[in-house]
């Protein structure tokens, strides 16, 4: 770890976590708590609560919480120590320095001063629109019917007909060639001078995550080549890890996002209230775009041109997004061009049934397959289920598979059973599995050991946790009996000694400080799942009782046959078997 440990404890103190959440969304206080409409999934009523006491939030609906840290990760997408730096600066605490080496203060030096003229120019191509010579540009947008607030929204503008327009105006901001030169806006060549990289074309700033202006994209107005000129790759633009429109699709609270193609799809996406659209910047899709798409969703629809290349372009994009390890679907746009003609013509409601009638991508990669095989003729019949048999043998997961080959099965009114055969006998047959790289999920998270544990053990560790920390009072009944070691999950085993320490020390407990021990993300989320849960509904003292008891005994029995299994010491052995019987006639009173 970077900063200590009581750095980061001040700096989460002294972050009330209503003030910072109430700064992000509205909330509304009912009882001890407060409660708004959770950023973190689609909801109507709200179910996202957040306690003053507690310092931290807990969102009822989707399950997500934690404390500040945890908030500003999931809201921000920051990483923990990101996290720490911006609340600290939020609390005015200031951090030790670390160590940068002289390269290093000078490249992010650079790097803001490019961000500092993409921000200028960005502003300036904005008035040129606005002013008397953008007319043209003006009725351009107008007639691709864009609102003022959309324009205003997306920061679009219009570079003027002159040649070193811009580079004058930040010559005159005080910036040197070598700079200007690194920004992209502008080419200097030793005979002709400087000119402006863009010229009466409208300007889309492409901005990043955290919505700065990072490069251009400029259209002719009407027709001409090329259509679209962006900005080359700068030190600050890096087209295989940006995407259009992500600054803002990524607080759309929407269980999935959009790709489209264009700029133009883009913003008509976002004007009829589709949020969650973004787009490739005139570059094929790469897996880096997947992985930065992964950090927000788990879904993405497809909403490519519906012409030749369209259908190209998607089905490259199929195996890279699924490395990624996304859920793919594609929204069929005919007869329509592109989603911008498309929600033009039919409006909004008829896009949203599109997107419900989205295709499964591996359904939408055989009814192209089919295209090359004539179905009428037997023998490219055989052919045609060949292929999709080897197909279908990309599914590692026998569920997974089983179901495809129902599905396909199904569309083409073959019988499950026969097209399970064909899938298994090319499962034997095939030397290697017919496996593309590309095809192959990524490896599973590490660290996230959750699913080696019965669920039902799960929840009743997690309940006892509960239990204790919504009564202090219980330690000194169950300390006797349980320990950290009896919790399976790494997790809870670790809050469990925090519980213990704190409660013996204090005699309390405040969650936030606890949530703080865990960096990641899913971990705090587990955590705070523990401090939010409900064990009332059982009114009665003995039958409470009873069922502390019990689950008292469950998470002891099941680590004692764990231990068991292991030893091999006669002696210990014995040892196990008496706590066991001990067990049997242990009643925990209230
Ligand atoms: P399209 O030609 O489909 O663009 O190219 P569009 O957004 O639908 O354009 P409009 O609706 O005619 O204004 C899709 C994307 O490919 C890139 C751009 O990012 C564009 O948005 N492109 C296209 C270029 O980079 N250069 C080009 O010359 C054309
Ligand atoms: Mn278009």
């Amino acid at each position: 770890m970077f900063y200590s440990d009581d750095l980061i404890e001040e700096v989460r103190a002294r972050n009330d976590v209503v003030d910072l959440i109430g700064n992000y969304i509205k909330l509304t206080k009912k009882g001890s708590s407060y409660f708004g409409l959770c950023p973190f999934h689609n909801e109507k009523s709200p179910s996202f609560s957040v306690s003053r006491d507690k310092q931290m939030y807990y969102c009822f609906g989707c399950g997500a919480g934690g404390n500040v840290f945890t908030f500003v990760m999931e809201y921000e997408n920051y990483t923990f120590l990101e996290a720490v730096k911006y609340l600290a600066e939020r609390a005015g605490i200031k951090l030790p320095e670390a160590e940068v080496t002289e390269a290093e203060k000078q490249a992010r030096n650079r790097r803001q001063k490019l961000l500092d003229i993409h921000k200028e120019a960005a502003r300036y191509f904005y008035y040129q629109l606005k002013s008397q010579g953008g007319a043209n540009a003006r009725d351009y947008f107008e007639q691709r019917k864009l609102s003022g607030e959309t324009i205003a929204h997306f920061g679009l503008g219009y570079s003027n007909p002159y040649r070193d327009d811009l580079y004058q105006f930040l010559r005159n901001r005080g910036y040197d060639d070598g700079l200007l030169k690194d920004s992209g806006l502008v080419t200097i060549d030793e005979k002709r001078g400087a000119h402006d990289k863009f010229w009466n074309r409208v300007m889309f700033p492409i901005m990043d995550v955290n919505s700065k202006v990072i490069g251009f994209g400029g259209r002719v107005l009407g027709e001409g080549t090329p259509k679209y000129l962006n900005s080359p790759e700068t030190m600050l633009f890096d087209k295989s890890r940006n995407l259009y429109g992500l600054n803002f699709a990524r607080t759309s609270r929407q269980p999935f996002m959009i790709i489209c193609e264009g700029y133009m799809d883009v913003i008509a996406m976002h004007q009829a209230g589709f949020t969650n659209a973004v787009a490739s910047l005139g570059t094929a899709f790469t897996l880096q775009h997947g992985i930065l798409l992964k950090r927000y969703t788990e879904e993405v629809l497809l909403a490519y041109d519906s012409d030749e290349a369209g259908v190209k372009a998607i089905l490259r994009a199929i195996p890279i997004l699924r490395s990624a390890g996304l859920r793919i679907r594609i929204i069929h746009m005919n007869p329509y061009k592109d989603p911008d003609e498309f929600i033009k013509n039919l409006g909004v409601d008829a896009f949203k049934e599109r997107i419900e009638q989205a295709e499964n991508s591996f359904m939408f990669e055989i009814s192209i397959l089919e295209k090359s095989y004539d179905l009428g003729d037997p023998d490219g019949k055989t052919r045609f289920f060949n292929a999709v048999a080897k197909k279908l043998l990309t599914f590692e997961q026998e569920l997974e598979r089983n179901n495809y080959i129902e599905a396909v099965a199904r569309h083409y009114g073959i019988p499950f059973e026969n097209l399970r055969k064909l899938v298994n006998r090319f499962g034997l047959t095939l030397p290697e599995r017919e496996m593309p790289g590309e095809n192959r999920p990524l490896p599973e998270k590490t660290g996230d050991r959750s699913g080696e544990y019965p669920e039902a053990l799960l929840a009743s560790q997690k309940l006892l946790l509960t239990w204790v920390v919504n009564d202090a009072g219980l330690l000194k009944k169950i300390r006797p009996w349980l320990g950290p070691e009896d919790f399976v999950h790494p997790v809870y085993q670790s809050v469990c000694r925090a519980v213990y320490e704190s409660i013996e020390a204090t005699g309390q407990i405040v969650p936030g400080q606890i949530i703080n021990l865990f960096q990641e993300k899913e971990e705090q989320n587990l955590v705070a799942a523990i401090f939010n849960s409900d064990i009332a509904g059982i009114e009665d003292k003995n039958a409470r009782e009873k069922a502390l008891t019990e689950t008292v005994v469950r998470i002891k029995r099941h680590h004692l046959d764990e231990m068991s299994r292991k030893i091999q010491d006669l002696s210990e052995l014995q040892n196990i078997i008496r706590m066991k019987s001990d067990l049997q006639n242990l009643h925990i009173s209230l």
